[in-house]
């Protein structure tokens, strides 16, 4: 059993503590917003994650797991200090460190014992460097610490599995022993661990989200080619991604990608880039074709429905991704103001964010299910593929709108059969619906 501290417990942070908690050890959770640290004592956590209220309860009841909002008690008796805190989107696309600074500046203030630091937060190649500078200069009197890169890759909706089977365990420092130390904190979960630089790990992380990013977009720009051409690119999908060098993941095309990392990690790797004056093409083109989706979504829906002034547009689903209420840059915003500035009326429904989304948009009306949204729509639009759209009583929902008009945006159903059940419908990149 070692002892523990997790700076930050947000998806990444609670994950992490809860996790480790789970697998024997003493884990202190601390967070400098005391509504959260307050809500997890009482067992409410701050944000829904399949799984994660179940093994947080059960690593608290067996007292592994606790939580604070004092640095010096969080601090106290640990050998390792995870950070997990937060790296928004700076202005220019630049990852914003205000928060990794301040806890590396706590952590130096408060820490009263030799110290592994590992960040697990996704930050700029020499972050590691620069958080051991912030270290040095902050410690009242010298104690030993070393800085490990351990980024995190897990995903929302999926994060306890992803946490407990990862592909791979990715450890960073400029110390061997610190890198072993923390490699054994990992062992149990039996994955392939890889230790190098601080540098080198730093980007794998950024490297490995924008290949994934560049699938996206690159599946996502074959759609628009499929259209074109009278090609379905779905099947072209199933048809890549036998091939092992391919594979079948990140293959689905749609609205393209959302969420807290993806936009914000593509737009930080291509900034490094810049600044040491290099021209990042591919991953300007990544970001936008990115971008165009959502437009084009748009413009998809004029093409079915006319002009939008006027009319009742529904939107199921809201998050950026099915299984989590994270609403950080979800299609559903951008598409919702721009139905919005288009003159149309904006409904929506989704199984779990629609209180985390209502302050992000403003004038959609949240309803509490599928069927009253529906009702009177001149479209619907499927932004989010939550399984519960799948089984939709999709007559009764035709026989409710005002016109059956769906726009498929993550290409949940089958072009035949809504034209069977009488709808007019479009998903994206599947032209053989036209050409037949
Ligand atoms: P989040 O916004 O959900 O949580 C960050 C937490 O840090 C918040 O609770 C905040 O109050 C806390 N915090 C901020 N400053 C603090 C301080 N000085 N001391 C203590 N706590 C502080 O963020 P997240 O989604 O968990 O992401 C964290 C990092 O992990 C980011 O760099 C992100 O890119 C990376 N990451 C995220 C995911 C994901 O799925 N969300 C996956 C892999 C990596
Ligand atoms: C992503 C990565 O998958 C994680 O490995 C990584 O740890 C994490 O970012 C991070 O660094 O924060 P996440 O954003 O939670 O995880 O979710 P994904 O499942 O990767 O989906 C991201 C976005 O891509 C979603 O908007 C999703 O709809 C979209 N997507 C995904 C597609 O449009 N098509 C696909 O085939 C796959």
């Amino acid at each position: 059993m070692k002892q523990i501290c997790v700076v930050g417990v947000g998806y990444v942070g609670l994950v992490t503590a809860a996790c480790f908690a789970d697998l024997g050890n003493r884990v202190i959770a601390l967070d400098v917003n005391e509504e959260k640290v307050k809500g997890l004592q009482k067992g409410i956590m701050p944000i829904f994650e399949p799984g994660l209220k179940e093994i947080v309860e059960r690593n608290v009841n067996s007292k592994r797991l606790t939580f604070s909002t004092s640095y010096p008690e969080a601090l106290k008796g640990t050998e390792f200090a995870f950070i997990g805190v937060g790296t928004p989107s700076g202005v220019d696309g630049e990852a914003d460190l205000q928060y990794v600074e301040a806890s590396a500046r706590a952590i130096a203030e408060n820490m009263s014992a030799p110290l592994i630091i590992i960040n697990k937060s996704t930050v700029p190649v020499g972050t590691g460097d620069w958080v051991a500078d912030i270290v040095q200069k902050h410690q009242p009197h010298s104690i030993p610490f070393w800085v490990v890169s351990c980024p995190e890759f897990l995903r929302e909706g999926s994060a306890i599995a992803d946490f407990m089977q990862p592909h791979r365990t990715v450890l960073g420092s400029m110390d061997r022993d610190a890198a072993e130390k923390v490699a054994q904190l990992h062992l149990p979960l039996r994955a392939p661990i890889v230790i190098t630089d601080l540098r080198t790990a730093e980007m794998i992380k950024y490297a490995s989200n924008a290949f994934l990013a560049t699938k996206i977009s690159f599946i996502n720009e074959i759609a628009t080619i499929c259209e074109a051409l009278g090609a379905d690119v779905k099947e072209v999908a199933v048809g890549m991604g036998y091939d092992a060098r391919i594979g079948k993941q990140f293959l689905d095309a749609g609205l393209g990608y959302g969420g807290s990392c993806f936009p914000k990690d593509v737009k930080a790797l291509a900034y490094m880039a810049a600044e040491k004056g290099r021209h990042p093409q591919l991953l300007n083109a990544v970001m936008e074709i990115n971008d165009d989706q959502r437009l084009k979504a748009i413009n998809i829906l004029k093409e079915m429905t006319g002009d939008l002034k006027g009319k009742t547009i529904g939107l199921l689903g809201l998050s950026f991704k099915p299984n989590t209420d994270d609403m950080r840059d979800a299609p559903a915003i951008t598409i919702a103001q721009r139905l919005q500035a288009e003159g149309a009326t904006v409904r929506a429904y989704d199984p779990v964010s629609m209180e985390v989304a209502r302050p992000l948009m403003p004038g959609v009306e949240m309803k509490d299910d599928p069927y009253s949204m529906a009702e009177g729509c001149d479209a619907l639009m499927i932004i989010t593929e939550w399984n519960e759209f799948k089984q939709l009583d999709r007559p009764r929902l035709r026989q409710l709108m005002h016109k059956p008009v769906i726009f498929d945006g993550r290409n949940i159903y089958e072009p035949d059969d809504m034209a069977k059940i009488g709808f007019v419908y479009r998903g994206v990149g599947r032209g053989y619906a036209f050409s037949r």
